[in-house]
């Protein structure tokens, strides 16, 4: 689709994936300029945007599900794309409190879907596009040898987040279907990458490491899922805005299928070699085991494992590959480990951020979560 300068929205873009596409489709995109509409629930956070380009991004806080808000928007910015973010994301929390999961991510995409059809198909009708980012898990859980998922795979969500998202994705593609409204959607697998808070596993065992917190791997620790670099997701993202076709799906992944204990191993070693190779993070960091000579690997916990878990994420591709040019950079093998001990080292190094966005209420919820575990 042909959308020359973009005058674009992206919902959520103070969260982690958000914030990172924000950034580097302003970087990669000289023409383009955002608006971020974000509700800075306890996931979203200014930090995530610091020494984005101010002259050509705006930050509106407010919430997606507020139609009339979202109207404005489209009109006064003369938006004609949006890039849709916006959710409660964690798996954890919906099974603690599902409701906000259903008010967020079902009614909030159907409040931005009402206002796209309001302004782009009856006040001013024209070239639009509105990009939906959903997840791997409305396919619900796989076999350990079974072949990945396909965009025709069964939708089987299993947790009340893997439903609402997957209530979501109907949402989208019936309007297209019924109100003619050009939407693409990406289901992507597990990001990691700077700036993603550590509630989710990767960011919450590397701070634990550095903290020389306990760190608990749920079960057996054998999940496995396929983890994408946030970069590989947002490049995706963006060829689908360019050259996906409207009313499809695109399954995104990184081809790099690892269980929590591989994922954790691969920390602890890049922490211990980091204390090893630089003595000083011993005094930044007095209570990592590494400090004093001893390894990361004695804080691992096996806990109780989430109600309902799922074993097993794995996506094809090979529709992404063949319809929009896209392959991981950071796809299984050396590639891999080099961008994941990057992101290693990026927390190591930016414990100002992780410290701020860690605040009261995060750690309210983190003892509830583990409270039984
Ligand atoms: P996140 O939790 O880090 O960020 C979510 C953002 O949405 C936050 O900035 C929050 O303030 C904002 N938000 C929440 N409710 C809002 C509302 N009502 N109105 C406006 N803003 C609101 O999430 P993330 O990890 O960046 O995920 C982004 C999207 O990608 C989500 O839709 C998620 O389902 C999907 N996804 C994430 C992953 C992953 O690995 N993180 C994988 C697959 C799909
Ligand atoms: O697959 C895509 C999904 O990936 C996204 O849709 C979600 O928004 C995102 O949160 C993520 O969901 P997961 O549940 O897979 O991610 P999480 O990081 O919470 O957990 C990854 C695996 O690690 C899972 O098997 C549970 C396990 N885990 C998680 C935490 C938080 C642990 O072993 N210990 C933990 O403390």
């Amino acid at each position: 689709m042909s959308l020359p300068h973009l005058h674009l929205l992206v919902t959520g873009g103070a969260g982690f994936i958000g914030a990172n596409f924000a950034r580097a489709f302003l970087t990669n995109d000289p023409a383009t300029r955002v608006v971020i509409l974000d509700a800075l629930t306890y996931a979203g956070n200014l930090a995530n945007l610091e020494g984005i380009d101010e002259d050509r991004c705006v930050f509106v806080r407010g919430d997606i599900r507020d139609t009339p808000l979202v109207c404005d928007l489209l009109r006064q910015h003369s938006i004609r794309a949006l890039v849709h973010f916006a959710a409660e994301s964690h798996v954890d929390r919906s099974i603690l409190g599902p409701d906000l999961f259903v008010e967020t991510n079902i009614v909030g995409t159907h409040s931005l879907l009402k206002a796209a059809r309001l302004v782009w198909l009856e006040e001013q009708p024209g070239a639009h596009r509105f990009h939906h980012v959903s997840t791997d898990e409305v396919y619900g859980s796989l076999e350990l040898r079974a072949p990945a998922f396909s965009e025709s795979s069964p939708v089987r969500p299993n947790s009340p987040y893997a439903a609402s998202k997957a209530a979501s994705d109907h949402l989208v593609r019936a309007y297209h279907e019924t109100f003619g409204l050009d939407a693409v959607i990406t289901n992507c697998s597990n990001n990691y990458g700077p700036y993603q808070l550590p509630e989710k596993l990767v960011p919450l065992l590397i701070v634990n490491c550095l903290l020389g917190e306990r760190l608990p791997l749920y079960g057996d620790g054998l999940h496995v899922r396929d983890w994408l670099h946030v970069q590989d997701h947002c490049q995706a993202i963006a060829l689908a805005m360019r050259v996906g076709v409207a009313g499809e799906t695109y399954n995104i992944g990184g081809e790099n299928e690892r269980t929590s204990l591989e994922i954790l191993r691969l920390i602890v070693s890049e922490i211990d070699h980091a204390f090893e190779r630089d003595p000083s993070l011993s005094e930044k960091y007095p209570h990592c085991p590494a400090a004093t000579g001893k390894s990361c690997a004695e804080l691992v916990a096996f806990v109780r494992d989430r109600p309902g878990a799922d074993r097993r994420y794995a996506l094809d591709i090979s529709k992404a590959r063949r319809e929009l040019g896209y392959a991981p950079r950071a796809a299984a093998g050396p590639a891999f480990e080099s961008a994941f001990r990057g992101t290693v080292r990026w927390y190591i190094e930016h414990d100002a951020w992780w410290k701020s966005v860690m605040d009261g209420q995060y750690r309210e919820w983190v003892a509830l979560n583990y409270k039984n575990r």
